[in-house]
């Protein structure tokens, strides 16, 4: 344990030493990523306060929580899906032949590339034009007994009746889209003038769709960054040296977190450590790593089993942990903290901020590599001075999921390849 003081103003106040530099590499490219509750978002909502945010955030937690349990398991959601969630960040890309900009949910909890398609036999509200397969000068369909088809699993594609591609595409609560799997250009602002430009992108044009968390015109589509085979990073994989990474800035910023690609995605130096990215046939969308033990001060619990036991996730708040797991956590944790009863849904362990207040040391200690997680990795702001814990129980066993509040202010790089997952303190802000 050591001294430690929080400051107000932001939740995170700490100053942490950039260890990390990405070289920056012609080919290598960064797009930015929009925090849905951010200003340059198009869900910003002024009148919403930063507790409520942080409440409504969490609560998508756990939706999206059930989410990718049931995705993992296979099995019946038997939890009601509260509010949908299909990843915290939004993207920016360009398809098709002239362009067309679209706005699109970037998720690292599932597979497909999707946007909207004409002509639509049902669509959600959108506010530009649906993209149009036909005005595009490069886009080809996807013929049913093509490689691209076939990758995906046979309960979600089919051949339709001129031979293309049809796929079938749902998201475990009512969510789904469905269309062809068409062919096209796909683009990507970067910082510099240009641009970079992938030619043959498979994309679902759905035709199809309805999307919960989507109803607010804005949203035209979404990314996969899964690992599953036709997610964005996996078909460009070769282009990119198999290597991504992000950089997710604290919540109450302004400004857009960087998802890099290529050699500009490799992290270095001293502060880097690394863990084995495990990946599995019966969930091919999820990054897991494996968790081994959780540092509380001078104290640690053992996660026993290790088989890629937590998925890795960009789209979830909060850090789930199962419940034997973090019920140990949690009786380490209150040795040290004075608990404050009734927590505001769905926090589970919170406490009054007082001055000078000693807060004890957390690593989460994965195969390899040990990530200390700053206090605003681990506590939001919820009231004016009462901080919850953003880690809860998932209430599956065996089921956790690292979130992405424990990884602000992290580098965390992903290499497909050399299946590793790297993680560097950064100030992340700093890095642009
Ligand atoms: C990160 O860098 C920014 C810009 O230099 C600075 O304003 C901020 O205080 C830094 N954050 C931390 C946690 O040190
Ligand atoms: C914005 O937030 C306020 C306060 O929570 C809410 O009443 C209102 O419906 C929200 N507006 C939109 C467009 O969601
Ligand atoms: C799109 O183009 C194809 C081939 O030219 C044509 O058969 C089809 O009817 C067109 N579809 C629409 C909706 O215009
Ligand atoms: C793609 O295939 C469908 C079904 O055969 C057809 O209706 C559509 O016009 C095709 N699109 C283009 C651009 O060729
Ligand atoms: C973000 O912008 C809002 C509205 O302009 C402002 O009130 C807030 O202080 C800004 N936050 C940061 C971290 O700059
Ligand atoms: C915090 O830790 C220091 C050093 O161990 C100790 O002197 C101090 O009393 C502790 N403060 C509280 C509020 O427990
Ligand atoms: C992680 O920390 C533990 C101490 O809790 C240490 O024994 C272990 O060697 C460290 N692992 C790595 C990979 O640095």
């Amino acid at each position: 344990m050591y001294a430690f003081i929080f400051y107000f103003s932001a939740l995170c106040s700490l100053s942490v030493v950039s260890l990390a530099e990405a070289s920056k590499t012609p080919g290598s490219f960064s797009i930015d990523l929009i925090h849905c509750d951010s200003l340059l978002s198009p869900f910003y909502n002024s009148s919403m306060t930063p507790s409520h945010l942080i409440k409504n955030a969490a609560l998508r937690s756990i939706s999206r929580s059930n989410l990718l349990h049931f995705l993992v398991g296979e099995k019946e959601s038997t939890e009601t899906i509260i509010i949908p969630n299909y990843g915290e960040y939004l993207m920016k890309f360009y398809i098709g032949t002239p362009p067309v900009e679209r706005l699109a949910i970037a998720d690292t909890g599932s597979d497909l590339v999707w946007v909207q398609c004409s002509p639509c036999m049902s669509c959600f509200p959108q506010d530009t034009n649906l993209f149009d397969p036909n005005k595009s000068s490069t886009f080809s369909n996807v013929s049913c007994d093509s490689k691209p088809c076939t990758l995906l699993p046979s309960r979600q594609h089919r051949c339709g009746n001129s031979g293309e591609c049809e796929y079938l595409y749902q998201y475990g609560d009512k969510s789904f889209t469905m269309g062809d799997l068409g062919v096209d250009v796909i683009k990507f602002d970067t910082e510099q003038d240009q641009g970079v430009t992938f030619p043959k992108s498979i994309f679902g044009c759905g035709f199809n769709n309805d999307f919960t968390a989507a109803k607010i015109g804005k949203i035209t589509g979404l990314v996969g960054l899964g690992a599953g085979p036709l997610s964005l990073v996996s078909q460009l994989s070769d282009q990119i040296g198999h290597k991504f990474s992000y950089c997710l800035l604290p919540f109450s910023s302004n400004s857009t977190s960087k998802l890099k690609f290529g050699k500009e995605a490799i992290i270095k130096g001293n502060g880097v450590v690394s863990t084995p990215l495990i990946t599995k046939p019966s969930s091919p969308t999820f990054y897991f790593l494996n968790l081994e033990s959780i540092v509380v001060g001078q104290k640690k619990v053992q996660t026993g089993q290790t088989d890629g036991n937590i998925i890795i996730d960009s789209g979830t708040t909060l850090t789930l942990l199962e419940p034997t797991l973090y019920n140990k956590f949690v009786t380490l944790v209150k040795e040290v903290i004075e608990e404050e009863q009734n927590p505001p849904s769905p926090f589970d362990l919170c406490f009054r901020y007082k001055d000078d207040m000693n807060f004890t040391d957390i690593v989460f200690q994965f195969r390899g590599a040990n990530v200390s997680l700053l206090p605003q990795n681990l506590l939001l702001l919820l009231d004016t001075n009462l901080l919850c814990f953003a880690i809860v129980s998932s209430n599956q066993q065996g089921f956790s999921i690292f979130g992405n509040v424990a990884q602000i202010d992290f580098q965390v790089e992903y290499d497909l390849e050399g299946k590793i997952i790297s993680f560097a303190p950064t100030n992340c802000t700093k890095l642009g």
